[in-house]
């Protein structure tokens, strides 16, 4: 082995707890790290999550609230099919906007109170739906709401990984996605209880909460050093890290990273490899999420439930929302051992089979497989219920679909979000993350948008086992281009991105 190759393996090794193996000695970030106490930095990622729960909220709120308005005896606010699949899909549209918006603001107000002030939008935005008198109320509330979860899917990943060390980052990070299905599933739940007025104003909640802890939350130690301000960054560690942590030593290596990486973001900057690579990877990663078709899937769950004659389509709904709580939070636990590849291939894998599954099952039951509306889908499968036999292969499409959400759970949910925090350097975040969070809320409309279309021109049956061929592909893309970030300091993913060894 040559000293360049002896070099890398420590640098891989570092953080891990194949390090001490590899060197003999405990490494400085060891000891650092055993001082350190997680009881604030908790609290801190505990307040901020509440911003993924209002998020899961508004993505939760129009499965219950649809139904509700659709067939709501008020005129000026009663939704036909049209109507109704706008009021759905109009909230990505406004978090593709609100990604840009964030990318601007982190760098422009800092990560405090980009999150502050995102809670706004959402607040404003379930007040006028709670007082909507007409349509343009409605679509405008979905809209703001939107805009607020597409700002907060990128400020608070990036707040979690600068505020949270490497032991632990995985795990918090896991929790953004954790809280998101927390709050879809929450509105199901109240959904079941609430009529749409009241469901809106209950979802406010998360978000009044927000601001208010928010206020008494630190900035991110790297914010504020890019700003020059060291002594607050000092004071900010110390909040996060405990009384017992030389937080100094933490500070000045954060201090050299940011030297190395400049201020601001220039277009010049994209011919980097440090740039460039990161966001490819991330764009990519975004862009595969939405690929599996998990937006489209879930969407069709409440008619699969309703096929596999669950009487209480509402249950069947907060049971898919459950397996997404439970799983998540499986990955969360198990993210900084587990690592993130060997999640993410699991989840691809066991996506690529159901998925697969899934349109075996409209081949064997659709007949002519020229259903053209997820309506008529479901419809389909109804036909194929009444006798014997195909009564199990409702079950088939059931325990699919549970596996296609538990395995998305487990990789394909949590961890784009997580790596996008994690692989950007300082200067380019703000930048690189609004493009991420573009691709992924673009996608996530374009994908639910012409769900329709697809089932037209691919048939039930191909439309799944086209999601299953990019699934497959994710697996691919993973094992061949997405880097281990597990157990590494963000300086040090970064500068394997360089090719330079860390310091
Ligand atoms: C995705 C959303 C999806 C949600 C559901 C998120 O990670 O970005 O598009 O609706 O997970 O679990």
């Amino acid at each position: 082995m040559d000293i360049q190759d002896e070099r890398r393996r420590l640098l891989d090794a570092e953080g891990t707890d194949e390090y001490e193996t590899v060197t003999g000695v405990r490494s400085e970030q060891d000891i650092y790290l055993d001082k350190v106490q997680n009881g604030k930095l908790y609290l801190a990622v505990f307040v901020s999550v509440l911003g993924p729960l209002s998020f899961g909220f508004v993505l939760g709120y129009s499965s219950p609230a649809i139904p509700d308005l659709i067939t709501t005896n008020d005129d000026r606010v009663r939704l036909n099919d049209d109507q109704a699949s706008w009021f759905g899909s109009i909230v990505t549209l406004g978090a593709a906007v609100g990604g840009l918006l964030g990318g601007w603001l982190v760098e422009r107000i800092g990560r405090k109170l980009s999150l502050m002030f995102c809670s706004l939008p959402f607040v404003f935005g379930f007040a006028i739906i709670t007082a909507a008198q007409n349509l343009w109320m409605l679509y405008v509330g979905r809209a703001l709401t939107g805009l607020a979860s597409g700002v907060t899917s990128l400020v608070v990943p990036v707040y979690i990984s600068e505020i949270a060390h490497e032991r632990v980052r995985g795990t918090m990070g896991s929790c953004v996605q954790l809280m998101v299905v927390t709050g879809i599933c929450g509105a199901y739940v109240a959904g079941t209880y609430l009529g749409w007025r009241w469901l809106a104003l209950c979802c406010s909640l998360p978000p009044t909460l927000l601001i208010v802890g928010m206020c008494f939350m630190p900035e991110t130690p790297r914010y504020l050093l890019s700003q020059g301000k060291r002594r607050e960054a000092e004071e900010a560690l110390r909040f996060l890290r405990g009384p017992d942590a030389p937080v100094q030593w933490e500070c000045a290596r954060i201090e050299e990273a940011c030297d190395h990486q400049g201020a601001g973001f220039k277009v010049s900057d994209l011919l980097e490899p440090c740039v460039y690579k990161p966001l490819a990877i991330g764009v990519l990663l975004m862009f595969f999420q939405q690929a599996t078709g998990i937006n489209a899937i879930m969407f069709y769950a409440e008619n699969i439930f309703e096929d596999a004659h669950f009487d209480n389509r509402a249950l069947g709904t907060v049971i898919v929302g459950l397996t997404q709580v439970f799983f998540t939070g499986i990955a969360a636990l198990i993210m900084d051992r587990a690592g993130r590849k060997v999640l993410l291939c699991i989840s691809g894998v066991a996506m690529t089979i159901s998925a697969a599954v899934f349109g075996v099952f409209f081949h064997l039951t659709t007949g002519q497989h020229n259903n053209t509306s997820v309506r008529a889908m479901a419809s389909g499968v109804e036909g194929s219920l009444g006798a014997g036999p195909e009564v199990d292969l409702a079950w088939l499409a059931l325990a699919s679909m549970g596996i296609f959400i538990a395995g998305f759970a487990l990789g394909w949910g949590p961890i784009p979000w997580l790596v996008m925090s994690e692989i950007f350097p300082s200067n380019v975040k703000g930048f690189a993350s609004a493009v991420c969070v573009l691709t992924n809320w673009g996608n996530a409309f374009i994908i639910t948008k012409c769900f329709q279309d697809l089932l037209a021109l691919l048939t039930n049956a191909g439309t799944f086992w086209l999601f299953s061929s990019m699934c497959a592909i994710n697996v691919v893309f993973t094992i061949a281009f997405v880097p281990e970030t597990k157990g590494k300091t963000l300086e040090q993913i970064q500068d394997n991105f360089r090719g330079t060894p860390a310091q």
